[in-house]
């Protein structure tokens, strides 16, 4: 499995959205969308237009990051609106199978998600039935914050499990990811490495994201 760059837009330049992507389109591997509802993170961000503007600019997959209290009501939609991926957190999933089966039948890929303080035992039970799982690296909510290494304890615990069972499962890591911590992090077990202010915050991205591919090589 290749190690994947994923281009969080939470911090790009929201009065140019299409320029931000076509600026990265080339580089990255994926995007994310951040979707956050201020009730469980502290934050609001953006709903389907924003995720069907930028499905319109880019081919490449997308994933609808569910950081939202009712997965159940929302989470098939997203797949509707063009998200390929569509991660739930567990903390707030009260029935995650009906909703992995809803986001399926809607002809997405469903994503389990994992916030610093839950342990990855939360999601064990479900790795088998999604396709990818997110272990948050940051408290959701915001970006540019700093990385927690703290939490690399559970990409391994879920990467020896996914070993265990043959699943070949994707991992992915989110929040403060950089060129040094993306290293780390696939030590550790992940492929696929959001991030967002390390990309839109810097001079040059094409220059940013081509340091953190050499790490991560
Ligand atoms: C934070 C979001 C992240 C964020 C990452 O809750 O889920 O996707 O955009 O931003 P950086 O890479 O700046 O930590």
């Amino acid at each position: 499995m290749a190690n994947q760059i994923v281009a969080s837009i939470l911090d790009c330049d929201f009065r140019r959205l299409a320029a931000e992507i076509e600026a990265v389109d080339a580089y990255v591997d994926r995007y994310q969308v951040d979707v956050m509802d201020g009730h469980f993170v502290p934050n609001l961000s953006f709903g389907f237009p924003i995720l069907e503007a930028v499905r319109k600019v880019t081919k490449r997959p997308l994933e609808a990051d569910l950081m939202i209290s009712n997965p159940d009501r929302y989470a098939a939609k997203y797949a509707e609106a063009g998200a390929d991926y569509v991660i739930i957190h567990v903390e707030v999933s009260s029935d995650p199978r009906r909703i992995f089966k809803e986001i399926r039948d809607a002809g997405g890929k469903p994503g389990i998600s994992i916030s610093p303080g839950t342990p990855a035992d939360a999601i064990r039970d479900f790795l088998p039935e999604v396709d990818m799982a997110l272990v948050m690296t940051v408290h959701p909510g915001f970006g540019g914050q700093s990385f927690m290494t703290e939490q690399l304890r559970h990409v391994r615990a879920i990467r020896q499990w996914s070993d265990e069972l043959g699943l070949g499962l994707h991992i992915e890591v989110d929040g403060g990811i950089k060129a040094n911590t993306a290293r780390l992090a696939v030590d550790a077990g992940a492929d696929l490495l959001v991030t967002g202010s390390y990309i839109y915050g810097s001079d040059d991205y094409r220059k940013a994201i081509a340091m953190m591919r050499s790490r991560i090589a």
